[in-house]
């Protein structure tokens, strides 16, 4: 629930604001909370980086993305635009330098009104700048010591560390400056409001969580699908890869609202202690349930599009895996014997974000035939594009004969709703500045998160383990077709 009361006074510091997350999404977002209401009037933006902006430079490179979307009508969307602008500063400075961090301090101090502001820090920078940036945060003396107002509260990107190891260590570093409470690790998949629907599909609705269990899930797929190659960015992605870049996060955390049991209430403690038991249920990956691929250049016939290791950013003999499907077993009551099946893939043939739930097949149906046994259900929520959720019942066709189809019960939200859809940013720099955290990963998730893949990735890293080649636009490796057999079978589109 959102509340615009109590806002008191409040100061965003973008540290990376040059870069392209800041540009795309996180001044947008601010811009859409500030249209709504849900900003103080007593509010200061800086941006922060290295590069050397005028005020009019950042203000014109900020105005690139914002959107009229909550003020229709272009003389108030201008004025909005206008006003909004007016609490935007940039400042630059070197990342690690308390100096560079005093001096945003003395600027700030022109715009504070007050002691009692409320402090938000975005750290949208490299990770290798990141706990500089945090030190330097805390010794320029920047932290309120509570977590009452006014408060210090930190926002973090991933990637969180590469490993169980150095996430571990890089916790530990920044609880040195911000403590657990002031720390959002952002998923900006929990953001997604297919994602948020999640636990109301389940909670809030009598008819799935009798369902919900081994006796009547068959499988369950998580996917996640690019079109688009690394696109000259591969820097940061050769150095991760597609496991730690989707795997282990953002489907990992979409697989434990599925497979979570119900919270005591909805309240972050109570949500995130179900997701980290989950999570610790989930039986380390193995090798043998894995399918790794690599693109190469599409295949014969198709429009020429450049191979990973074509990509100027990308070394010739890089071994990272741009395509990883795994097949994952939870031991617990609820789940034991059912396969989740985790697939991520650069340059296929679609985008999209889907979690499909396949049920059991009948028994003793009174309507199996040879040619007739119906198809077993199936409900498909889709996170994007066109977010849906799908359930796959069996109808009798009309007609004097019996005869019977897979027709589909759809929810489509760009019909069903009026109302728009927030980005995830909206929503999630919301939670921090209302303190709600059920949307973030808590220290002992990550934990349980990298404890699931460390071991395979070093198995990997160990074995010189070569990516499968799979053509640019396809579905990806043919052999991961294998694991979503043994996963429960393949899905009709
Ligand atoms: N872009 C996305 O959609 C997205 C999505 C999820 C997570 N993230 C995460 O969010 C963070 C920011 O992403 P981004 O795409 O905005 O990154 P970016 O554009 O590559 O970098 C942000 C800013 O950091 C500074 N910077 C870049 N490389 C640096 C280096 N090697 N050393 C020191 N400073 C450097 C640059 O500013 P100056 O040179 O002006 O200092 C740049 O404008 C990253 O941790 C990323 O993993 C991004």
């Amino acid at each position: 629930m959102s509340h615009k009361s109590d806002l008191g006074t409040l100061s965003v510091v973008v540290v990376g604001a040059s870069g392209d997350l800041a540009k795309r999404k996180i001044f947008p977002a601010l811009f859409a909370l500030y249209c709504q209401g849900f900003l103080p009037a007593e509010l200061t933006i800086t941006g922060f980086a290295r590069s050397h902006l005028s005020q009019e430079e950042f203000r014109a490179r900020i105005t690139e993305h914002l959107t009229c979307r909550y003020t229709p009508g272009e003389k108030d969307c201008a004025e909005k635009m206008e006003t909004f602008l007016s609490h935007c500063h940039y400042v630059s400075g070197q990342y690690g330098s308390t100096d560079a961090f005093l001096d945003l301090f003395m600027h700030l101090q022109q715009f504070e009104p007050h002691s009692r502001t409320n402090r938000l820090f975005y750290l949208a920078i490299p990770p290798s700048v990141f706990l500089d940036v945090a030190k330097a945060i805390g010794s320029a003396g920047f932290v309120y010591c509570g977590e009452t107002s006014p408060w210090s509260r930190v926002v973090v990107e991933k990637p969180f560390g590469e490993d169980r190891d150095s996430s571990d260590e890089l916790v530990h570093e920044l609880s040195l400056v911000f403590s657990e409470d002031q720390t959002f690790r952002i998923d900006h998949y929990l953001g997604k409001e297919v994602i948020q629907n999640l636990l109301v599909l389940r909670f809030a609705n009598r008819i799935f969580e009798p369902l919900w269990t081994k006796e009547h899930i068959k499988s369950v797929q998580i996917s996640w699908a690019e079109q688009l190659g690394v696109e000259g960015r591969g820097g940061y992605f050769d150095q991760y890869g597609i496991i730690r870049d989707v795997v282990q996060n953002h489907l990992l955390q979409i697989l434990s609202l599925v497979a979570m049991e119900p919270p005591a209430r909805h309240a972050s403690g109570s949500i995130r202690k179900e997701k980290v038991s989950v999570l610790k249920s989930i039986r380390p990956a193995a090798l043998e349930d894995m399918v790794l691929g690599q693109y190469t250049t599409a295949a014969e016939g198709a429009s020429p599009r450049p191979g990973y290791t074509d990509d100027e950013t990308v070394p010739d003999d890089s071994r990272t895996c741009t395509y990883a499907a795994a097949l994952l077993h939870i031991d617990n009551p609820r789940w034991e014997g059912v396969p989740f099946l985790l697939r991520a893939g650069k340059a296929l043939d679609r985008k999209t974000t889907e979690i499909k739930i396949l049920f059991h097949d009948l028994d003793n149906c009174v309507f199996c035939g040879p040619e007739d046994c119906p198809h077993a259900n199936e409900l498909v929520i889709r996170v994007q594009p066109d977010e849906a959720i799908i359930f796959r019942i069996m109808s009798k066709v009309p007609g004097l004969e019996l005869d019977m189809e897979s027709r589909d019960l759809d929810l489509q939200y760009d019909t069903a709703f009026s109302e728009l859809i927030p980005d995830a940013y909206e929503d999630l720099l919301l939670d921090v500045i209302q303190g709600e955290k059920s949307l973030f990963i808590g220290s002992q998730e990550l934990a349980a998160a990298w404890d699931i893949f460390t071991p395979v990735l070093q198995a990997i890293d160990e074995n010189g383990v070569r990516p499968l080649p799979y053509p640019f636009g396809s579905t990806g490796p043919s052999e991961a077709m294998d694991l979503a057999v043994k996963a429960g079978g393949v899905w009709r589109q």
